[in-house]
């Protein structure tokens, strides 16, 4: 008889994100009159800029023809984009085009990269966490039993507003170790100098680092590492995450990478080939045209759209923080970061708030407790919404928490 993989048994309830998704369908079946902002999940609502437009069509029109038509591409991504990122996103820091992986995102890289690792290690993940992380660990085996609001293999790192949302050093040895900064949900980002004692760390316990970068593009100040390579010694320790999806708005269009360097061994093992490897035998690469459609963020007219697009986000997310902060809430994040955390009003509890902000003002967030028990009593909101939306999200807000 066949038999299933058990640890999916163990997982409670659905992946955060379709679990909002269907309590605000349901919301909004009951009440098709009212009208919802979603500032929920971190989806982004600009159009592709219209360089990425431009060398899609291109790209579009090769495929109609015999001598520009192309079948299965490398596993790997097309060299073409796997050198413009060298040259542009690790200038000066020594990483190689044949140590990228282009990948249709880096929720699926984050989740799949467990596939290289053994399944008795130890994991540690910050509280509250991507679930995305922990979910996937769990599937795997790694995370144990699920006993109330936490996994019992994991090592959490609590991240609250006492410590500055910035975990602190393992107190025992943990095999790996996820980061993401600037960080989902918290919105707040860590120092170089910060970063160089979790490279010291994974170098002295021989852990590994992965590190999630998805949202670099939103960081505004210096001294904010964009790249976990800016800290010396890292890729022998370190792999990276990246996306275009909140950079370019290719949530919808899938494109991202992962740098695996070749000096990351594990046991003598060098994990690029490990990864090499998984991703030949799983995964048949991004579509030609949605690769060229990355190339040409890099050009720069793509750069210059790019950047509008992100710092009108980073706009909202300033129009967010400034509303809530006038209302008497405490406000985290958004500076470096499209994601807002905020502490919910009177002690509520995360889901409590979350009730009230839908049906009362109609806007969708997420609550803090979703991503672990450090998030509840408090509440995340995107900046990728429209300005308009944003705004009058707010207003609604303040209007209901007068
Ligand atoms: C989030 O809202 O945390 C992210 O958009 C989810 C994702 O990128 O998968």
């Amino acid at each position: 008889m066949a038999q299933i993989n058990e640890n999916y048994l163990k997982l409670p309830g659905s992946y955060l994100f379709s679990d909002i998704a269907k309590k605000v369908a349901a919301y909004q079946a009951e009440h098709p009159e009212k009208e919802v902002i979603k500032m929920g999940i971190g989806d982004v609502t600009r159009p592709l800029v219209p360089a990425v437009i431009e060398a899609m069509h291109k790209a579009v029109d090769e495929m109609g023809t015999a001598e520009g038509f192309r079948g299965y591409g490398p596993e790997q991504g097309y060299d073409f984009l796997r050198e413009k990122i060298v040259e542009n996103d690790y200038a000066g820091l020594g990483i190689e085009p044949d140590e990228i992986f282009v990948s249709d995102g880096a929720k699926s890289d984050c989740g799949n990269i467990g596939d290289i690792f053994g399944p008795d290690n130890k994991v540690a993940v910050c509280d509250p966490v991507y679930p995305v992380y922990v979910d996937t660990n769990a599937m795997a085996g790694r995370a144990g039993d699920f006993a109330g609001d936490k996994w019992s293999n994991l090592y959490y790192m609590p991240c609250t507003a006492e410590n500055g949302f910035m975990p602190e050093l393992p107190k025992e040895k943990v095999d790996m170790i996820y980061l993401c900064f600037p960080n989902n949900p918290t919105g707040e980002t860590l120092t170089k100098e910060q970063l160089k004692s979790w490279v010291d760390y994974a170098r002295e316990n021989g852990s590994v680092i992965l590190f999630d970068s998805a949202y670099e593009a939103f960081i505004t100040e210096a001294d904010v590492p964009h790249s976990i390579y800016e800290v010396e010694g890292a890729k022998e320790v370190a792999i990276e995450f990246r996306s275009f999806s909140k950079t370019a708005g290719f949530t919808g269009t899938r494109c991202a990478y992962t740098v695996v360097p070749k000096a990351l061994k594990v046991n003598g093992t060098e994990l690029n080939a490990l990864w090499n490897r998984r991703q030949c035998t799983k995964f048949n690469g991004v579509p030609y045209v949605i690769q060229r459609a990355a190339e040409a963020v890099y050009t720069e007219e793509g750069r210059a759209q790019i950047r509008e697009n992100i710092d009108y986000y980073l706009g909202n997310a300033r129009i967010i923080r400034d509303a809530l902060e006038k209302a008497g809430l405490e406000v985290y994040g958004g500076v470096n970061s499209p994601y807002v955390w905020a502490k919910t009003p009177d002690g509520m509890k995360s889901w409590d708030f979350f009730d009230k902000l839908l049906t009362e003002a109609g806007v969708v967030t997420t609550p803090g407790s979703g991503f672990g028990p450090s998030g509840e009593g408090y509440i995340r909101f995107t900046a990728f919404s429209t300005k308009e939306n944003t705004e009058k999200a707010m207003d609604r807000i303040t209007n209901i928490l007068k």
